[in-house]
């Protein structure tokens, strides 16, 4: 055990402070430090390992995610690995996409799995969940479902990226029957079956051994309208056998959650769930969770449509506005883990936050037209880095999290059209983050003064530094948001028994909040990396304004 009263100080003032430097638009009494704030790790108390599969990700046949973001087809002039977008692989073995989430969302709930598998020019039209919200000018595709990328396409997608899948069953509109045949379809062994001949005939005759099933998506809205209790009997009915093959192969299931502080779903699920016999608990290995910040009226109305705010025109009160609803996602995550210990007291079950992240208004779209299309800023960069902080902070609660969504949707890591590509802010800081994945998380103590702001003429605030360290050997991550849109901090940074013998610092910022990438210019944001000068007198970091930092200390 580390002496807890050891500290080591060391001077990490350089590069902060030569990133604040490169920023423009702020005056020098806007980036004048405050010393006043200090971030301690406690090395000697983890919390737990951080799950890879918290940086997780999610794609639905929705817009122009599929159809123009992964699959560009096999004929495509666009560079492609069979038919998937070369450029989004390459990204995501850069960010070790862990696993992803497919194919919906609502659209999962109205999808026939059989529609996406055999010949594909044998493979029927249909109409696509999201045909009433899409645009008369939106491509065909977008509307009518052509089933070109099925299951075997995405299992190609995810091979290549080396992720795990994650599928989601219809519970709405296919009976149970259907479920156990795609687990069938995806993991009987070859040979044995008449599925696993039908995916061998698509050139697959190993199984693909998919661990991850959602039990339908939503299901107090569009995945059936079904009240918890309802809910939690479809539920039962639908797993009560489901195929397995071997040892090791055991299904992760995950059963649909809430989307607020409310507990009334959790509860009236398990209660419902449990009415049965205490065993059914060993039916369920996560709830689902979902959180989009959406409402941006600072109170004024609770309309899905109004409450939004825009994706790239804010002011700094609306970027504080954001933060505020996305912190929202730790209390949900704590309400509802309190809710799931009444019925799992030897806590098997984990949260598996599925969907999270901003919701815009249209009118932000790169590519004009694409549904819930929206160009992801520096706001929601630090948006993004303030969520994957949170989650690493509860290593014991959440097992895995999917941003939504991964291309040309909500909150995209990339944008793309035709033969066109960007990575977004966003994309930087999964890049910057997956130093984090599968090491220990660590406690770790932040003091800042707080934001003060002026909220629609009543005084309000927001905690003026966060983020999360884990370790791995001897290798120390620290991540950190400086929400601060005009101050930067200039932070002690005390390690409890340790002492530094190198580091570097990654840094994303600008002076501009609304600094984003686009076709035209794909690099206007993107992270720096410096050396840290590591001469001990100087124990502070300077975090800039507006920014995320990755800070990567090599102990001794
Ligand atoms: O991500 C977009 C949609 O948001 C999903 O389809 C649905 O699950 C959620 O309401």
């Amino acid at each position: 055990m580390l002496p807890r009263r050891e500290f080591v100080r060391t001077s990490l003032l350089a590069a902060g402070a030569a990133a604040c430097a490169s920023r423009t638009r702020f005056s020098a009494a806007s980036q004048a430090a405050s010393a006043d704030s200090r971030i301690e790790v406690l090395l000697d108390e983890p919390l737990g390992t951080i799950s890879p599969n918290i940086y997780g990700h999610f794609t639905e046949h929705l817009g122009g995610v599929v159809y123009d973001g992964m699959w560009v087809g096999e004929n495509s002039p666009v560079a492609n690995v069979q038919g998937i977008r070369k450029r989004l692989v390459d990204e995501m073995r850069k960010i070790k996409a862990p696993v992803v989430r497919y194919p919906g969302g609502c659209f999962a709930d109205s999808y026939n799995w059989r529609d996406g598998v055999g010949p594909p020019d044998k493979r029927p039209r249909r109409t696509n969940f999201w045909n009433d919200a899409e645009k008369e000018s939106a491509p065909d595709n977008h509307k009518f479902e052509p089933n070109r990328f099925g299951t075997n396409e995405f299992i190609r997608f995810c091979k290549l990226i080396g992720a795990e899948p994650y599928l989601a069953a219809n519970l709405r509109s296919l009976p149970a029957e259907e479920f156990y045949h795609w687990v069938e379809y995806c993991n009987s062994p070859a040979g044995s079956t008449t599925l696993a001949d039908l995916r061998a005939a698509a050139g697959s005759p190993e199984p693909f051994n998919v661990r991850f099933w959602g039990v339908g998506n939503e299901s107090w809205g569009c995945g059936g309208n079904f009240t918890a209790q309802e809910y939690a009997v479809e539920y039962r009915r639908f797993v009560t056998w489901l195929p397995h093959y071997g040892k090791g192969q055991d299904l992760f299931l995950v059963a649909s959650g809430p989307y607020t502080e409310e507990t009334s779903w959790t509860r009236g699920f398990f209660e419902e769930l449990l009415r049965k016999g205490a065993d059914q608990l060993r039916s369920v290995q996560g709830l689902s969770l979902h959180h989009y910040a959406w409402n941006l009226s600072r109170g004024r109305t609770t309309d899905w449509e109004k409450g939004k705010g825009s994706a790239l025109e804010f002011e700094p009160m609306d970027w504080y506005e954001l933060l505020r609803e996305g912190q929202r996602i730790e209390g949900i995550m704590e309400n509802h883990w309190r809710a799931l210990g009444e019925y799992d007291g030897q806590r098997r079950i984990k949260l598996i936050v599925d969907e999270w992240g901003p919701w815009y208004r249209p009118g932000s779209e790169l590519t004009p037209g694409n549904l819930l299309e929206q160009i992801p800023t520096l706001r929601d960069a630090v948006f993004s880095a303030m969520t994957l902080d949170i989650f690493n902070r509860h290593p014991d609660k959440v097992a895995m999290a999917n941003c939504a969504q991964l291309i040309n949707c909500l909150n995209s890591l990339y944008l793309a059209h035709e033969d066109k590509f960007c990575v977004t802010p966003v994309g930087h800081v999964f890049a910057m983050y997956a130093a984090h994945q599968g090491g220990q998380s660590l406690r770790t103590i932040f003091s800042a003064p707080p934001v003060r702001y002026d909220r629609d003429g009543k005084p309000a605030s927001f905690w003026g530094l966060q983020g999360s360290a884990s370790l791995r050997g001897k290798e120390l991550q620290l991540t950190v948001v400086n929400p601060h849109v005009s101050e930067a901090r200039e932070t002690s940074i005390l390690l409890r028994g340790a002492r530094i013998a190198s580091g570097s610092a990654t840094i994303l910022t600008n002076a501009d909040l609304h600094t984003h990438n686009t076709f035209a210019q794909p690099a206007a944001l993107e992270p720096q990396t410096k050396p840290l000068s590591l001469t001990s007198a100087a124990p502070t970091f300077v975090f800039p304004p507006a920014s995320v930092t990755r800070l990567t200390l090599m102990l001794a």
